[in-house]
């Protein structure tokens, strides 16, 4: 099995405060190893904050959203010249809480995956099925329709075995429900992900390419599921706002 360095990324979505925010990172720093890579995805306002914080840590942060545009009249957008400034590696793209309230569909996604790329920003393109979808059938139809724009727009940066995008596996009926979807549902979820990847791309880079759970990831459950063979690490959302529960996750993770 080819091995791939896990990730635990943590998506504070939009909470927060100066004193929480240093607080927290504070509380899980000290659990950070070079074992496992963490990111943290934080609101756009407390980006300088947390480049502060993390500088010469382990710890890399990211946006939770961008423009796939480099600037202009898009009012109340970011763009990735501005998260560069910031320090940021990574960010989000089509988080579930995106393509529903905001509508974004998979081509817009695509576009701001590729924009980040051309920044050279690790996107991580998040998919994922609705309980509807996934009773009827439909997960792995819906997982490839949400995917192949990416591989359309940005398959091209597919290069040496490499590709410079991890994808996140969010069913969203288990986003903040408390109801995670079984290590094998998961699992089986994700070895469609890697199989699509391989047809798109290839096996070298279907094998080298990361992807992550996302959905009410906790301490207790977090090393059934990252000990499958196709996930590498988690996108956890609420548990990372509990610098105890990160902790926790990091160490399932090693
Ligand atoms: O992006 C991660 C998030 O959607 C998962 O949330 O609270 O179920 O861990 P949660």
């Amino acid at each position: 099995m080819i091995a791939r360095k896990k990730l635990v990324a943590g998506n504070w979505k939009m909470n927060g405060s100066l004193v929480a925010n240093e607080t927290l990172i504070k509380g899980f720093l000290p659990e950070v190893t070079d074992a496992v890579d963490v990111v943290v995805f934080v609101p756009a306002p407390y980006l300088a904050q947390v480049q502060g914080l993390c500088q010469g840590s382990a710890v890399k942060w990211g946006a939770q959203d961008v423009s796939s545009m480099p600037n202009g009249a898009y009012t109340g957008e970011v763009s990735l010249p501005m998260l560069e400034e910031f320090g940021v590696t990574h960010v989000l793209v089509g988080h579930s809480e995106r393509r529903t309230y905001h509508f974004e569909s998979s081509d817009a996604v695509a576009d701001k995956a590729l924009a980040a790329i051309e920044a050279s920003i690790v996107p991580i393109v998040c998919v994922g099925e609705t309980l509807q979808e996934r009773e009827a059938g439909r997960v792995v139809e819906v997982i490839n329709a949400q995917l192949d724009p990416v591989f359309d727009r940005c398959g091209r940066y597919a290069q040496n075995g490499k590709w410079p995008v991890i994808v996140a596996y969010e069913p969203v009926w288990a986003i903040g429900t408390g109801v995670t979807a079984s290590p094998e549902q998961a699992q089986e979820v994700h070895a469609a992900i890697r199989q699509r990847v391989q047809e798109k791309l290839g096996l070298e880079v279907a094998q080298s390419t990361r992807v992550l759970y996302g959905g009410s990831v906790k301490p207790s459950n977090a090393a059934e599921i990252f000990a499958k063979n196709d996930i590498d690490g988690g996108l956890i959302g609420g548990a990372a706002l509990s610098s105890s529960d990160f902790s926790g996750i990091i160490r399932a993770a090693r």
